[in-house]
């Protein structure tokens, strides 16, 4: 296997002016890589990470195979109905392994696998417009939600299921659903035993964010016929590259400390994710989710309660150079830019040698748009170094499932490792409660009082 590599040379002194000695590197941030590995292995051993172990669940992805093959491609249309870590994952798996395009191109081009969508925000405008465009009768509504109660996802399933109901009546609409969700609670569970649907569990020890190589992301890219056991056998030697205890030899490791080491040491909490790929565009907003609701926590430091944790931002290169460029080159110097680079510049379109007599264009003949892009991203890294800016790139040799299987367990466990330097739980999301607690009691949920919302004040409104 083709191993994914991280370049941190532009982080580093003197190649970065400015930069990390290396002394400090094999000194300061190895021996706080050390404490964060030995903390991350004592979660583990708690059997607190099943994210590390799922590259090995051989019995969950064989049910997610069977379950693929049982629908077969019997359906046009298959709907994700999850949020955040239900939902974020499955975008990026579809994007990366399928392409952006996938739903554009025809059934044959397809192969006759179905169409992906997700619906996560429940906007009635985006819900609609997808009702109307697909055939639910020919659509199977994969239902995901670990609790089983998030509201965006249960209002979207209800509104389904009724349709369901009138289209196909109520005994047919069952085998147009489709359960990821706690294996022993919840009411999605109870639901799906209830009315016997078939269900696929998200294991108890694995967090939404963490749950991309789960059923709750491997269903949806299985279904569409993408390699799900290259993705896992990815992700598994990319697990065990980062059991080493050398952080030279640990890209998961290394990735954490120099990322943490910029917020905390550097005065950069700013990491930007830059993919020079359309295809991995998701990955870096499902990265943001993984990064912000991971770490973004208040965290009590002798007794006092402090806020802490870094602000990630997806982008997207070269798309971004004409939008983000300037402010990560001269802006304020609190940010650090984590590029994605392909290796295989795909010669697949050609730029053709017209217009010769023109020097703006005639450079541009001979290459390909592969190239270009390639080009980019490293003019891109080193215009930044030379103005001091750290960068690192992760360099992908094609993207393709094995490749992305790496890409997603490097950065999963970069963030574990990262929680433990930060000394934060990185698993749990304790401020995102609140805003759903007033949600429910805005909506009437019974036991939940209805919550008091400042009135707009007249004198601060234009
Ligand atoms: O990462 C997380 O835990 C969250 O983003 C959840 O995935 C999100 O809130 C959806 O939760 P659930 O799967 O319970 O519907």
């Amino acid at each position: 296997m083709e191993a994914i590599r991280l370049d941190y040379g532009n982080f580093m002194a003197p190649r970065l002016p400015g930069g990390i000695d290396p002394s400090v590197l094999s000194a300061r941030l190895a021996s706080a890589f050390e404490t964060a590995l030995s903390a991350v292995s004592a979660w583990r051993d708690k059997g607190e990470l099943g994210f590390l172990d799922l590259p090995y669940a051989t019995d969950g992805a064989e049910g997610v195979t069977e379950l693929a093959d049982r629908f077969g491609q019997s359906f046009d249309d298959v709907v994700v109905l999850g949020i955040g870590g239900s939902g974020l994952g499955a975008i990026a798996l579809r994007d990366a392994l399928l392409g952006p395009l996938w739903n554009q191109r025809s059934a044959g081009e397809r192969e006759q696998f179905p169409r992906l969508h997700v619906l996560d925000n429940p906007d009635p405008h985006t819900f609609r417009r997808l009702m109307k465009q697909i055939d639910p009768a020919r659509a199977l509504f994969n239902v995901v939600s670990k609790s089983g109660a998030t509201a965006e996802t249960m209002a979207q399933y209800l509104v389904v299921r009724e349709r369901l109901d009138e289209l196909v009546g109520p005994d047919e609409a069952r085998s147009h659903l489709l359960f990821t969700t706690d294996s022993t609670s919840g009411a999605l569970r109870r639901i799906g035993v209830a009315d016997g649907i078939a269900m696929l569990p998200v294991p108890d020890n694995v967090g939404g964010r963490f749950s991309v190589l789960s059923p709750v992301g491997l269903l949806p890219a299985a279904m569409c016929g993408a390699d799900i056991g290259a993705l896992l056998s990815g992700a598994a030697e990319m697990e065990s590259r980062c059991r080493s205890h050398t952080l030279n030899s640990n890209p998961g490791g290394m990735l954490a400390c120099l990322l943490h080491h910029a917020d905390t040491g550097q005065g950069r909490p700013i990491h930007v994710m830059m993919p020079y790929a359309d295809r991995l565009r998701s990955t870096a907003l499902w990265f943001q989710q993984l990064w912000a609701e991971s770490l973004g926590k208040s965290t009590k430091l002798s007794g006092e309660e402090k806020p802490t944790g870094p602000t990630p931002l997806a982008a997207l290169g070269a798309t971004d150079q004409h939008s983000l460029l300037q402010l990560l080159m001269e802006g304020p110097d609190d940010k650090v830019v984590l590029f994605i680079g392909v290796d295989d510049p795909e010669a697949s379109v050609l730029i053709p040698g017209r217009h010769s007599e023109i020097d703006a264009l005639s450079y541009l003949g001979g290459h390909s748009l592969g190239e270009l892009l390639a080009a980019e991203r490293a003019a891109t890294a080193e215009a930044l170094r030379r103005a001091g800016r750290p960068n690192a790139t992760i360099h992908l040799p094609a993207v393709n499932a094995q490749a992305l299987g790496q890409l997603i367990m490097l950065l999963q466990i970069a963030t574990v490792l990262a929680g433990s330097l930060y000394g934060v739980d990185p698993m749990n999301q304790p401020g995102v409660e609140l805003g759903k607690q007033l949600t429910y009691g805005l909506m009437g949920r019974s036991g939940v009082p209805a919550p008091e919302i400042a009135e707009a004040d007249p004198r601060w409104v234009l």
